[in-house]
């Protein structure tokens, strides 16, 4: 690995007034894959830097881009650790091959993440709520206009010292549910985490806002009968006790934060079911006075309280628009897991020496 560290570091921002991805470290990883080259090239650690690219660079036409994003936490000693790391790399191999772009070595990849946050390990903040948001990205750089894969890609990752997603951080959200709009169908590319798909879900996420909420609940692209999931969160209900979540479809993203929610509930005696959950079941069992609490789950939004949903000009308020028992148990759990306060019994905490 070739490293090139800057001059002067820049000025760090308030650590108490992040919100995310506002600003970006000293430093960032930049990994070549060129084909007539023989594939990947050695990673390089150079200064934060714009790119330069060719106006004919086919994933500015074509969209083959791909993206991660998973955290860097330090706790009070100064011991830092990231989380299920190989899972996202693992991940973004996945959505590579869906999008016919290069795959890569996922050991490679950690062990070069781990290069990068060691050097910028000044800008991990501390304090609870707070981490460094870790977004590795890939796109093709070829520079072609004919319809076909890019020989050459560039896999870049890029560091962000983040407080909560959220503007109004653990205060239970507002969705709503959108009938018209899809963001995803099976067959498509949801289960794949590519630029697309966000720049799909951004009209109806608009409209959502204008109205007042603050994101979209998508429903399924066939019959628009079935919750999937929200543009940054999967999602999850509390039905009579129960934690019910949409089953992955293909058409839904494979949330790491989702499925770590599924084993810590379950090794903890919830009960869990993922299966299919109709829009119209989630509504008669809030009529039933059985939805207890609605939750997302996502690297950004951690574990998210929802305290409303609209659907078809009907206001669910659940649970009083407070956040619920078993949301809270949950966003302690794993937030303690990964800031190890609890033991990490599945191995998901990754040491970075
Ligand atoms: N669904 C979508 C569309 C997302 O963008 C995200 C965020 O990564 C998630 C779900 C949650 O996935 P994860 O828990 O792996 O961050
Ligand atoms: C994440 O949670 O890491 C995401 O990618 C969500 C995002 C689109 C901000």
């Amino acid at each position: 690995m070739k490293i090139e560290l800057v001059e002067n570091r820049k000025q760090k921002p308030d650590f108490s007034k992040l919100g995310f991805g506002k600003y970006f470290t000293d430093h960032m990883l930049v990994w070549e894959y060129d084909e007539s080259k023989g594939g990947w090239q050695e990673q390089r650690i150079i200064p934060y830097e714009n790119f330069t690219l060719d106006p004919a660079c086919c994933s500015l036409h074509y969209g083959q881009g791909i993206f991660e994003g998973l955290k860097a936490y330090k706790d009070e000693n100064g011991n830092v650790t990231m989380f299920r790391p190989r899972d996202n790399f693992k991940r973004m191999n996945k959505s590579a091959e869906r999008l016919c772009m290069a795959t890569f070595d996922v050991e490679e990849a950690v062990k070069g993440l781990e290069e990068l946050i060691k050097i910028e390990k000044e800008w991990i903040p501390s304090a609870e709520g707070t981490s460094l948001y870790i977004r590795p990205f890939m796109f093709g750089t070829e520079a072609f206009l004919g319809v076909h894969p890019s020989k050459k890609y560039l896999l870049t990752i890029i560091l962000s010292p983040v407080g909560s997603y959220y503007a109004n951080g653990l205060q239970p959200t507002k969705l709503i549910v959108e009938d018209h709009y899809t963001r995803a169908s099976v067959g498509g590319t949801g289960e794949a985490k590519c630029m697309g798909n966000y720049a799909a879900s951004l009209l109806a996420g608009e409209q959502a806002k204008k109205k007042g909420f603050d994101q979209v609940l998508w429903l399924d692209g066939e019959e628009k009968k079935y919750v999937t999931e929200v543009g940054a969160m999967n999602m999850a209900f509390v039905i009579d006790g129960t934690v019910v979540t949409p089953e992955l479809d293909g058409s839904i993203l494979r949330g790491i934060t989702r499925d770590s929610a599924i084993k810590v509930l379950k090794a903890n005696g919830y009960a869990v079911e993922e299966r299919k959950v109709g829009i119209d079941e989630i509504v008669k069992a809030a009529h039933d006075g059985k939805l207890d609490e609605a939750f997302g789950t996502g690297t950004a939004a951690v574990i998210s309280p929802v305290g409303e949903i609209s659907y078809k000009g009907e206001n669910i308020i659940i649970n009083g628009g407070k956040m619920g028992a078993v949301t809270k148990w949950l966003y302690d759990r794993i937030t303690g897991i990964q800031r190890g306060k609890y033991a990490d019994d599945f191995g998901w905490v990754y040491a970075v020496e």
